[in-house]
């Protein structure tokens, strides 16, 4: 199941973040994030386990996904596009944008599935590879 993140999920969140960044718990400052009005968080759980999650921004019209995130053995098993649709489906927004790099295809490929494309580059901005900025219009 699908449902939002509350203070009492961040330790799990931070768990599966570090798929992400060994310092996500750090960087990212999820038990802020959890309190914020303008941040969505949303946890996909199975038997009580938390496997993955979503964090969009939402910014009146323009809403920011920041990370999506699942837990490395559950991935490719559908849940990133489960929490994906999620957020496409029942936010509000007139256009959803993102980063990623250029050389995440499991992400790239995610996103282009639920019709996000291209609209520019950073080029090195990651050092060795290029920031891929990507949008969808409801
Ligand atoms: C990106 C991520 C969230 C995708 O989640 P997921 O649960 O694995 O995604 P899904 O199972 O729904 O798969 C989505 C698509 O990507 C493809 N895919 C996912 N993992 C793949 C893999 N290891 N190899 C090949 N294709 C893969 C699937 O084929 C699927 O496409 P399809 O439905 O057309 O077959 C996940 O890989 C992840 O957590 N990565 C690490 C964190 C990250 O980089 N997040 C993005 C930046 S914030």
């Amino acid at each position: 199941m699908i449902r939002r993140a509350t203070y009492r999920d961040v330790d799990s969140i931070n768990e599966i973040g570090k798929e992400l960044h060994d310092n996500f718990a750090y960087l990212f400052k999820m038990e802020n994030v959890v309190n914020t009005s303008y941040s969505r968080v949303y946890l996909y759980e199975e038997n009580n386990k938390v496997l993955g999650f979503i964090h969009v921004d939402s910014h009146f019209e323009i809403m920011d996904l920041i990370n999506i995130v699942v837990l490395k053995e559950y991935q490719n098993k559908g849940i990133g596009s489960k929490l994906l649709e999620f957020v496409v489906n029942n936010e509000s927004y007139d256009k959803i944008m993102l980063e990623v790099r250029e050389t995440n295809l499991n992400a790239i490929h995610l996103y282009e599935k639920y019709n996000f494309k291209e609209i520019y580059r950073r080029k090195k901005y990651y050092g060795d590879c290029d920031a891929v900025i990507m949008e969808r219009m409801k």
